[in-house]
């Protein structure tokens, strides 16, 4: 692995310390929050420069096609996230092994609605396949929406397939009736013209039906502006 003097997070990981997790409707047996994961070699904390080489593309490309990224590219990318201070991508580590096994983004979408308020997104969510079923991805889900609403958006929303629903509703996500419909347009290059007018456009590659889930955060903080 490559030695560093210094590294960058992208975000100020002792926010993540000011988490009540006692706020989230979300079960955990035993209980474990952001601070205190449970294990001495578990952290979750905001991504940092260095985790190129912590296997943080190897974990989304179990998520989706993630492409042939280089240092350059994923630091540019990083910069510029940094730089916008609305990305809050967060990981958990294995710190036995360095490796990122976790992971789940906030996007924070200012707005003029509402007062200028801002809204969260959720997106990319994964937990390495070989640390799933231990709570980790409650526990990563529930981190970036406290963050949401520490951060003071109104609501939080993503996108899953149908058989996530049942998952996103144990962490206070809810199906809005009338209101919870996933359209797509898709730019890809490869992908061909005649699809987007297909059924598959608004599906999944394995034709899972997707859904919009929102969760209306109980209150506003004025974090900000
Ligand atoms: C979805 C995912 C993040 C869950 O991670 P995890 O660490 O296994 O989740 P947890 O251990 O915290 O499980 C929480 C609950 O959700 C349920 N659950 C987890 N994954 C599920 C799935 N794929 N389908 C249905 N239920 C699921 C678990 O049974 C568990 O239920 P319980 O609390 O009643 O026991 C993980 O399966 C994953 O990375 N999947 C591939 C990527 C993906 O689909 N991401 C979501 C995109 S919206």
């Amino acid at each position: 692995m490559v030695q560093y003097t210094q590294e960058t997070y992208l975000y100020d990981p002792n926010v993540l310390l000011k988490l009540d997790f006692h706020r989230s409707p979300a079960k955990f047996q035993p209980f474990i929050s952001a601070a205190n994961p449970g294990e001495s070699w578990l952290r979750v904390r905001p991504l940092k420069d260095t985790d190129y080489d912590r296997g943080f593309l190897q974990l989304l490309s179990q998520l989706t096609n993630v492409g042939n990224i280089t240092r350059t590219q994923f630091l540019t990318r990083f910069s510029q996230m940094k730089a916008s201070g609305d990305y809050y991508v967060t990981v958990i580590e294995d710190t036995r092994k360095g490796e990122i096994i976790g992971a789940a983004s906030l996007i924070i979408e200012r707005k003029f609605i509402h007062n200028c308020a801002v809204r969260g997104r959720l997106e990319d969510v994964v937990v390495n396949d070989t640390y799933r079923g231990k709570q980790l991805g409650k526990l990563i889900v529930v981190t970036v929406s406290l963050l949401a609403e520490y951060l003071g958006c109104y609501k939080m929303s993503l996108d899953c397939k149908d058989k996530l629903i049942k998952f996103y509703e144990s962490l206070g996500y809810v199906l809005i009736p009338g209101n919870s419909n996933s359209m797509t347009i898709r730019y890809d290059e490869d992908t061909p013209t005649l699809k987007r007018n297909s059924t598959s456009a608004a599906t999944g590659a394995a034709g899972d039906a997707y859904q919009t889930v929102v969760v209306i955060m109980p209150f506003k903080s004025t974090f900000i502006k």
